[in-house]
């Protein structure tokens, strides 16, 4: 197999434990994943199912209590902890399930993605980073006097400075509207094209729908994956649904009648 060929990240049987009350809490129960370079992967999943758990062993900021992780062929266990803030550093980027987690809090969003620039030894353009995610109008405010959609979108660019080549986020289009979700979603596809390993983890359809891939958890275990396209439609986890566009054409109102047949859905087109 050629250096190529090999995934970035590579995870066998891994397992998370966490101290609860109760006892350990098995967040993750052997999982086996593959993320590559180009790609946009979503992990979808139930409250507690342990999506978040596994972005942060993907995203080396916590190790796994068991299995084995490779990164780009090496095994994540033999690094030294200088290896692993390295790689953090200049090679992964990180948004929060909480943005604010994942900046700055004594910096503008104009700081921000310098400051991330400078982490990871590359040259940005820290207005067309905020334009990207339409936050020209907040280079000069610190996140903690932005919305929770603004530090979002925020945490998003300058998670994403440089195509890094690994870019996790965590439910990145949760507190956003239909337009800045597609923004973010379009920034996102832009460094998967660019090369980056994109890795969701999300509820949402619209970023289900943007996936190459979706991963579905359940319970700390891996319970499918579809690769887009192929094996027909995912309905989230509030029970929606993204019709294809030949599909939406049927519904110019966007009114819809659901009928449950026996083993199976229709929807018409409704009546005023
Ligand atoms: N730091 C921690 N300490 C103790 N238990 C934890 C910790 N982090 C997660 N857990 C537990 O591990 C399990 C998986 O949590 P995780 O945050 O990965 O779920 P999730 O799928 O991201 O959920 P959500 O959709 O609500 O964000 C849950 O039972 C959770 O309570
Ligand atoms: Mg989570």
């Amino acid at each position: 197999m050629t250096t190529d060929e090999l995934p970035l990240l590579e995870g066998r049987d891994l397992i998370q434990l966490y101290a609860a009350p109760t006892g350990p809490t098995q967040a993750l129960r052997g999982v086996d994943v593959a993320v590559r370079g180009g790609r946009i992967s979503a992990i979808t999943g139930p409250s507690g199912s342990g999506k978040s758990t596994l972005l942060a062993v993907l995203a080396l900021r916590e190790r796994p209590a068991g299995g084995e992780l490779r990164h780009r062929g090496r095994l994540v266990s033999g690094l030294t902890r200088r290896q692993l803030q390295r790689l953090r550093r200049t090679e992964i980027g990180w948004v929060a399930q909480r943005p604010t987690h994942s900046l700055f809090p004594q910096l503008d969003a104009l700081g921000q993605i310098q400051q991330m620039a400078r982490l990871r030894g590359v040259r940005c353009d820290p207005s067309s980073s905020l334009a990207e995610v339409d936050l020209v109008a907040h280079a000069r405010s610190l996140p903690a006097v932005m919305s929770g959609g603004e530090q979002q979108r925020l945490a998003v660019a300058a998670a994403a400075v440089g195509a890094p080549a690994l870019l996790v986020a965590d439910e990145p289009t949760a507190e956003l509207d239909d337009s800045s979700a597609a923004l973010v979603l379009a920034l996102l596809r832009a460094r998967a094209d660019a090369g980056s390993a994109v890795v969701l983890a999300t509820h949402d359809a619209r970023a289900i729908a943007a996936a190459d891939t979706v991963l579905r958890f359940r319970h700390g275990v891996l319970s499918g994956s579809q690769d887009a396209g192929r094996d027909g439609l995912l309905i989230d986890g509030q029970g929606r649904l993204q019709l294809p566009p030949d599909a939406l054409a049927l519904f110019p109102d966007r009114r819809v009648e659901v009928v449950v047949a026996d083993d199976h859905v229709e929807l018409r087109r409704a009546l005023e």
